[in-house]
């Protein structure tokens, strides 16, 4: 007996993302070739990951797609929008993530993706060239409808059964939520007066909510991360998650900084930083890009470490990152960290860590298991913030009384309780004791 009724996962899931850019082609270009036997599916969960079930004696460690009901990846169906016209193909070959000879075994299904106009303002993303595939309305509200019927046609012209809408557009620039985002009637009314504090993203997750889509947001944007998008996330019965995914440096960070923590080694400075040449780093070599980047990424070590209750040792913790757009590494960004730590009688050492990572090669499978994951949430009649998938965000979306879950592990737990309890297996709290009991 599952604990909630799952719908089956019967038919074909439309992804749409909007942004068709390094992470986008890169995800779709993967399905692709792991659906042709050219590549397997590295780091996703949903695809390679294994759960335990019940008592470490039972041996029951099924596969994570074969516990709950996901869709396959045979019956995904891709779509997006980008200011930019080229198509997945153009767009993967200019992002330089992939190489040309892995692209050439997936061309015919990536050319066939062509960019739908996007609702794009230079005023939310300054730095980005060849924006002219874009919506022109009479206000935000008349772009929002116009996104909407996109939806309705994308779904009725690939015969879809669902959809989910993943966010994989650029940063945009850093601005705190305003008035119009207190409430869904402000927004709405916000959007017939074409208010300015209205970004893009969140005209997508508007029309994507309204038009019964989940949506998950991949970038450090607020796009759901506020009061009138749970209102009517809640409202319409819709999943929402976000935001940013966590790859790169701030995934070392999630998985380093709870180890010193849980071995109370003190940690005196953190110095994050970054070498990246792709256009993501172009866009982020905005101050106000930056800034939305900047207050995801900090946030993470100070949630992990909780310097209130451990003073001595997080105190006086010095945390900066720093990000600079160096064309010449493409895609191949270097992320450098210098920790310095203390021990036993305060006595001082260093960890260093240079990390030569391939951002969208970490990103891509995050995609991927987001889209599984809000379709199947959607289906078990999940509504609201979904923070049992924090594990996928640098800065993950929860409850306003509640501090985000940063911590790579504590994540993971939950994540797999969470389908184990849907399922109606028991949770695994690792108390163990019953091994011992005579
Ligand atoms: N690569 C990673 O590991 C990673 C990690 C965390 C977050 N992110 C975020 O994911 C997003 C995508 O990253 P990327 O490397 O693919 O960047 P990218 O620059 O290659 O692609 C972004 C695409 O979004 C498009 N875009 C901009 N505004 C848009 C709009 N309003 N509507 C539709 N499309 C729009 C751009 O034209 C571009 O093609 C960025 O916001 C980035 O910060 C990426």
């Amino acid at each position: 007996m599952t604990a909630v009724d799952i719908r089956p996962a019967s038919g074909k899931l439309g992804v749409l993302t909007p942004g068709m850019g390094a992470v986008a082609t890169t995800f779709y270009a993967g399905v692709f070739a792991v659906r042709k036997g050219l590549a397997k599916p590295f780091g996703s969960l949903t695809q390679l990951g294994h759960i335990r079930l019940g008592k470490r004696t039972e041996h029951r460690n099924p596969m994570i797609k074969d516990f709950v009901p996901l869709a396959s990846l045979d019956d995904l169906v891709f779509g997006g929008w980008d200011p930019i016209p080229d198509d997945a193909y153009s767009a993967a070959m200019r992002a330089g993530v992939l190489t040309p000879q892995d692209l050439e075994g997936v061309k015919e299904e990536l050319a066939a993706i062509k960019p739908m106009p996007a609702v794009f303002s230079h005023d939310w993303v300054k730095l980005l060239t060849g924006a002219t595939n874009v919506k022109t309305g009479s206000s935000t509200m008349d772009l929002a409808e116009q996104l909407m019927a996109d939806i309705t046609r994308f779904k009725q012209e690939n015969g879809c059964d669902r959809l989910v809408m993943v966010w994989c557009g650029s940063t945009e620039a850093f601005h705190r939520p305003a008035a119009v985002h207190q409430s869904l009637a402000a927004f709405e009314k916000g959007l017939r007066e074409s208010d300015p504090e209205i970004a893009p993203s969140q005209v997508y997750a508007y029309a994507a909510l309204r038009s019964g889509v989940p949506f998950a947001n991949g970038a450090p944007n607020l796009t759901v991360d506020l009061p009138c998008m749970v209102e009517l996330a809640n409202e319409v019965g819709l999943p929402i998650a976000g935001k940013d995914y966590k790859t790169g440096q701030t995934l070392i960070k999630t998985i380093l900084a709870p180890g010193l923590k849980a071995r109370l080694i003190g940690v005196s400075g953190w110095f994050s930083t970054n070498i990246l040449g792709n256009r993501d780093g172009e866009v982020l070599d905005d101050p106000e890009s930056f800034k939305s980047k900047e207050v995801s990424k900090l946030g993470v070590l100070e949630q992990i470490l909780q310097p209130e209750v451990y003073p001595d040792l997080y105190g006086n913790l010095y945390h900066k990152i720093r990000i600079n757009y160096y064309p010449p590494r493409g895609d191949n960004k270097e992320g450098w960290d210098n920790i310095d730590i203390f021990g036993w009688l305060g006595y001082p050492m260093q960890i260093k860590v240079d990390f030569l990572c391939k951002d969208s090669i970490l990103a891509a499978p995050i995609v991927l298991d987001l889209a599984l994951f809000m379709d199947l949430a959607a289906r078990a009649g999940q509504k609201g913030i979904q923070e049992w998938l924090s594990f996928y965000f640098k800065s993950p979306q929860a409850a306003p009384e509640l501090y985000p879950e940063n911590d790579l592990f504590i994540q993971s737990t939950k994540l797999k309780n969470t389908l184990r309890h849907w399922m109606g297996e028991d949770l695994i709290t690792h108390l163990g004791t019953e091994y011992y009991e005579e």
